[in-house]
């Protein structure tokens, strides 16, 4: 296993790229299963999560010719050769659960474990279930899998259209039932839908594919149903929250770099925060430009909410800079519960959190020490390394393989605007 060293104190300066959003890739990925043709994505992260997504879909049957290099991928699945999309891999990546919409709208079958509980919290999938069955799909929960298909008497085996009401907003459930109703018979009406970039990114390919999407990145999403859909080439969007993570750099070190690739309107609610605690952030023609020369950093409190609300997934990385604000800032969880896992291992490196349920209370203190911490989930990872940037002295982010399913070359990028900052193998 791996572990990153880091040396902190040197205020980055520079420029770094933005790669495609592993979020948006991963059901873009999925909706392949929808069509015999070829679906070519291109800005394709290359990322352990894209690999395993591959994995999952050969093992269904597709043949995925990937090009990580050259951010390709190329899936094919003229047949549907086993419906089945085992523990083994599901439970290493729970966007697993993403083949069983597109697999039921395409051959009236699919059986999908049901993934475990994770780090972050217990991620039940109980709406992408209730959302499938609304469409006439029958479930059966047995041996940690569901399994489920389509009655022959609906439609010949065919999904309908509903109108199905989120009762919480899902970016998953949204994206599983948006690809099942491309196929399904009638008009599909999503309320209360996630209104991320992803699932816009998504419609927009599927419409590329021929699919009748009204809606998406708001909040009803309506689906007329086709009868079959033919490949394209798509390219994927730029990853936000990691473009946001990079953009904590030069705030949290005292730097100036411009994060390249994404548009400030994929992030603004993160730059408003950071804007409001005294960073400098504006946009340039190709990407986003953050500063602070020596300026203090205020306290912000923020509460993280589904899109376009402060995104959890920048949570951790947000509460790294709080931790040398002058002041007292208050973060409040609201999407996952157990999602504080990065304060116990920041309090290591000197800040002071207070962590109670959903809420963590950070008072700034004037400098954080480098230590040996732990990554315990993607963001987590990421915020510990942030936090590295800006400490004195050297701090060992272990568990790294966290990092690599979200972060592209994060220590080339981050070296490349004067980090100090290597890879060293962990035997222990
Ligand atoms: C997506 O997860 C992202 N993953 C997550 O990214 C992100 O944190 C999350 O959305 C929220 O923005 C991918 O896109 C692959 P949800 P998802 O369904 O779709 C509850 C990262 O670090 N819920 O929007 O699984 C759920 O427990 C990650 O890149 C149900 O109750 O998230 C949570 O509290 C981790 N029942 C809330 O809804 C369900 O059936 C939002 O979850 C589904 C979800």
């Amino acid at each position: 296993m791996d572990k990153i060293i880091v040396t902190g104190g040197t205020p980055l300066h520079g420029t770094i790229p933005v790669s495609g959003s592993k979020n948006a890739c991963l059901p873009l990925m999925t909706a392949a299963l929808l069509t015999d043709q070829p679906l070519t994505l291109t800005n394709v992260p290359n990322l352990a999560d894209m690999k395993t997504m591959a994995a999952l879909l050969e093992s269904l049957g597709a043949v995925v010719t990937r090009e990580p290099e050259a951010n390709r991928a190329v899936i094919r699945v003229e047949r549907l050769r086993s419906p089945l999309a085992h523990y083994d891999i599901v439970r290493k990546m729970r966007a697993s659960i993403l083949v069983l919409g597109p697999m039921l709208a395409r051959d009236g079958a699919g059986t999908v474990s049901l993934p475990g509980g994770c780090a972050i919290g217990a991620r039940p999938v109980d709406l992408h279930l209730k959302g499938l069955e609304a469409m006439g799909a029958v479930l059966d929960l047995r041996d940690g899998y569901v399994h489920a298909s389509v009655p022959r008497s609906l439609h010949g085996g065919r999904l309908r259209g509903v109108s199905f009401r989120f009762p919480v907003v899902s970016v998953g459930a949204t994206e599983n039932l948006m690809m099942a109703a491309t196929l399904a018979k009638g008009t599909t009406r999503l309320v209360n839908a996630a209104r991320e970039p992803e699932i816009v990114d998504l419609a927009d390919c599927l419409t590329a594919m021929g699919a009748q999407i009204e809606g998406a990145g708001t909040s009803t999403i309506e689906i007329e149903g086709v009868d079959a859909l033919s490949g394209t080439d798509h390219a994927v969007i730029a990853d936000r929250i990691e473009m946001g993570s990079f953009m904590i750099a030069p705030a949290i070190t005292g730097g100036d770099v411009t994060v390249t690739g994404g548009r400030l309107s994929l992030v603004d609610t993160l730059a408003e925060a950071m804007q409001a605690a005294g960073i400098s952030v504006e946009e340039t023609p190709d990407g986003v430009r953050v500063s602070r020369a020596n300026g203090s950093i205020k306290p912000v409190s923020f509460t993280t909410e589904p899109f376009p609300g402060f995104a959890t997934d920048l949570q951790a990385q947000m509460m790294a800079l709080m931790t040398l604000a002058d002041g007292v800032s208050v973060i409040d969880e609201k999407i996952f519960e157990n999602r504080f896992m990065h304060a116990p291992e920041l309090t290591r490196m000197g800040a002071n959190i207070a962590v109670d349920g959903g809420r963590a209370t950070v008072t700034g203190v004037s400098g954080l020490r480098g230590a040996p911490v732990m990554a315990t989930d993607l963001r987590a990872s990421i915020s510990l390394l942030l936090a590295g940037l800006a400490a004195e002295g050297e701090t060992s982010v272990s568990r790294v393989y966290h990092l690599d399913r979200g972060y592209e070359r994060v220590e080339e990028k981050l070296r490349a605007c004067g980090a100090r900052i290597e890879r060293v193998r962990d035997d222990e």
